[in-house]
């Protein structure tokens, strides 16, 4: 597979960076994941828009314009061939001497590849997946997609290894989201309930266009916190994300949400979902 790094296109597994690169040391990064259907970018301008946001809130300057961030999109699902899967894009601070505050006259690290991966036909898509709820240890700004992943690393192997597939992170009883998605419930009476943007989530890509797409379907919404109670006792759950778009959860710690199945209105969004995507 062909990657981006810096300017230049080469194999993935020869691209390399410096020990000293500000990722590597620090974390000192943010990065992004499009998702690719039928050969071509989902949602591309909200997932640009918010690597640009990012960028800004750790006053890291853009490498290149978005606009030429978008043609190295395309050229790597050209060049590598993509009909599903992800781009994933990252920007660091740079390679300079280890110190913490901003080196100067550093360039930024551009790394870009993409990978293969089935979305449409997911086997989870059908059966749904199991969470697993877990304290919340991550730093305050969550609305910022920083490569420091340590705290979704260690949810999300937590849940792993509780035959899971994704962690339900949870702050003062309530839930803030998944390890790598947005959730959301939708209670006995047919409201879609999820938490509303703000420093302790990811804005999710995804999350904002089922919003806004439910609200054009007449599907009644709700922007609120909801705790793990009300999650436990809601007629269905999912999750949301660039790369596995609406994912059904049928159990939360092991209980079953509604009948254990993949709800008829989380299927129906997915539908859309995937209508809007292609
Ligand atoms: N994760 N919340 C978190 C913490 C995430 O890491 C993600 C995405 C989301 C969903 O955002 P979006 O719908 O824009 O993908 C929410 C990506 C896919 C990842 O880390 O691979």
């Amino acid at each position: 597979s062909i990657a981006y790094l810096n300017g230049e296109y080469l194999p993935l597994d020869e691209a390399r960076v410096s020990v000293l690169d500000r990722g590597f040391l620090f974390a000192d990064g943010i990065y992004e994941v499009s998702a690719v259907l039928d050969g071509h970018l989902v949602d591309n301008q909200s997932h640009l828009a918010r690597f640009e946001r990012s960028l800004g809130e750790i006053f890291l300057p853009l490498p290149a314009p978005m606009s030429r961030v978008e043609e190295i999109e395309k050229e790597l699902i050209t060049r590598n061939g993509v009909k599903e899967g992800v781009v994933y894009m990252q920007v660091t601070r740079g390679v300079a001497p280890r110190d913490f505050h901003f080196p100067e006259n550093v360039k930024p690290t551009l790394l870009m590849f993409t990978q293969a991966k089935t979305i449409i036909d997911s086997p989870t898509a059908k059966s749904g997946i199991k969470a697993k709820t877990l304290e919340d240890i991550r730093w305050a700004r969550r609305d910022i997609k920083s490569i420091a992943l340590l705290a979704q690393v260690l949810a999300k192997q937590a849940a792993h290894e509780a035959g899971c597939q994704e962690a339900w992170m949870v702050e003062d009883g309530f839930v803030t989201e998944g390890g790598s998605s947005s959730v959301f419930i939708i209670t006995k009476n047919n409201v879609l309930v999820t938490r509303p943007n703000s420093h302790a989530l990811l804005p999710g890509c995804t999350r904002k266009a089922i919003l806004a797409l439910a609200a054009e379907k007449n599907i009644r919404v709700e922007e609120r916190p909801f705790t793990v109670a009300e999650a436990l006792d809601a007629a269905e759950a999912f999750f949301t994300s660039a790369s596995a778009f609406v994912t059904p959860v049928v159990t939360i710690d092991d209980q079953a949400i509604g009948d254990g199945t993949p709800g008829p209105t989380t299927k129906r969004l997915r539908e859309i979902y995937i209508d809007f995507a292609r």
